[in-house]
């Protein structure tokens, strides 16, 4: 498969490239990033990258280029994944889809009326201990699982104060749309995709309200830190919802004065429950002997999986988990919480 990078920035470097590497066949005609310099260390590390360019426009317009990797912040998401699908391009697009529900929907719209792959960068679903507590869902393992409680919160977590991270523009919000996506996300595909029906939410921003007077340790993208920039999104979410299976209720932070992180999901069932430690193993306790068991399993690198399953996906013509059509319930959840906080009041679908 002959493809272009477009954003060659961390999860490009840490995460896609790793990845695109271990699997065979693939060639990175172009990496794309508007700080040049950023491609061309990835085409001088990696043997199977080509060209490094600051123009996507001429990957787009290379025939031999059949898929695009869109791994750009969330709001260039939305033009470039547009422009590379109207190039007849099939296309992987980071999470979240973009900055809000109704773009990722044109997104969507466009995909399907070309006929064009476009699966968003959900690694979640392809995680072993998900798709474990999936099937152990559909084999009616936990009964019924009648609420989900999950919690991402952190000590210090702000990443890139005052950059496109805490720029709602750019970003399209904070811990919820960073951090909340991959939980919400997998908790819908665990559950079967249930209806959302009333969903309310409160989204707060107190932590680094003065940029300047923000204490840490550590920061996440701390280069792309301004100090005289913008902080306009939620560092710390928590909210309620109904849909036609469980209910779901959570807490997140970026930051808190809580010197205790948590990043674990609740899975409660009448007949067992699960704690699912995020990106690891998970419990399960049986509601009959009280036992509970900690299986034991190799967890593949889900960055691999995602791209491999994207791969086959634009040969089958296929659409997987991950595709967009599959993922427009977890954006109409996060574009519902963020009303729902704007206005004050719980909001029915
Ligand atoms: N799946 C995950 O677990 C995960 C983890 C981290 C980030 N992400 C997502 O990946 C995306 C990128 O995040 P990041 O941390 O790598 O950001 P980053 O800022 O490190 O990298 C983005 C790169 O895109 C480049 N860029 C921006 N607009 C461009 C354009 N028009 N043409 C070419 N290059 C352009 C920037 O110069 C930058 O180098 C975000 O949407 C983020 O939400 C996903």
């Amino acid at each position: 498969m002959v493809i272009a990078v477009i954003g060659c920035g961390r999860i490009a470097q840490n995460a896609h490239f790793p990845a695109l590497e271990k699997i065979e066949g693939v060639r990175v005609k172009y990496a794309c990033d508007l700080i040049i310099e950023k491609a061309e260390a990835l085409k001088d590390k990696y043997d199977m990258v080509e060209n490094a360019s600051t123009d996507y426009q001429i990957a787009l317009a290379d025939p031999e280029v059949e898929a695009v990797f869109v791994l750009t912040p969330n709001f260039a998401h939305y033009t470039v994944t547009m422009d590379a699908l109207r190039a007849d391009k099939h296309v992987f697009c980071e999470k979240p889809v973009t900055i809000n529900y109704a773009l990722s929907c044109e997104m969507a719209e466009e995909a399907n009326k070309r006929g064009k792959m476009l699966n968003i960068g959900v690694c979640n679903r392809y995680h072993k201990s998900v798709e474990m507590l999936r099937e152990m869902n559909e084999r009616g393992e936990f009964g019924n699982i009648y609420h989900v409680y999950c919690s991402f919160r952190a000590h210090r977590g702000i990443p890139g104060l005052g950059g496109a991270f805490t720029t709602k523009a750019e970003s399209g919000g904070g811990v919820l749309i960073d951090w909340g996506i991959h939980y919400f996300d997998l908790i819908l595909y665990i559950l079967g995709a249930p209806e959302l029906k009333t969903l309310t939410a409160n989204a707060y921003n107190e932590m680094a309200k003065d940029i300047k007077s923000y204490t840490y340790k550590s920061m996440w993208a701390e280069e792309t830190m301004d100090p005289e920039g913008t902080n306009d999104v939620d560092d710390m979410v928590t909210g309620f919802i109904r849909t036609s299976g469980s209910s779901i209720s959570f807490n997140g932070a970026w930051a808190q004065n809580i010197g205790k992180g948590e990043a674990f999901i609740d899975f409660m069932g009448d007949k067992g429950g699960a704690r699912l430690d995020y990106g690891r193993r998970f419990t399960f306790w049986s509601g009959d002997t009280l036992e509970s068991f900690e299986p034991e399993y190799d967890i593949p690198n889900m960055y691999v999986c995602e791209d491999e399953a994207f791969f086959e996906s634009c040969t089958t013509g296929v659409k997987n988990r991950s595709h967009i059509d599959n993922i427009l319930g977890s954006m109409l959840l996060l574009d519902t919480l963020y009303q729902s906080a704007e206005r004050g009041e719980e909001i029915k679908l």
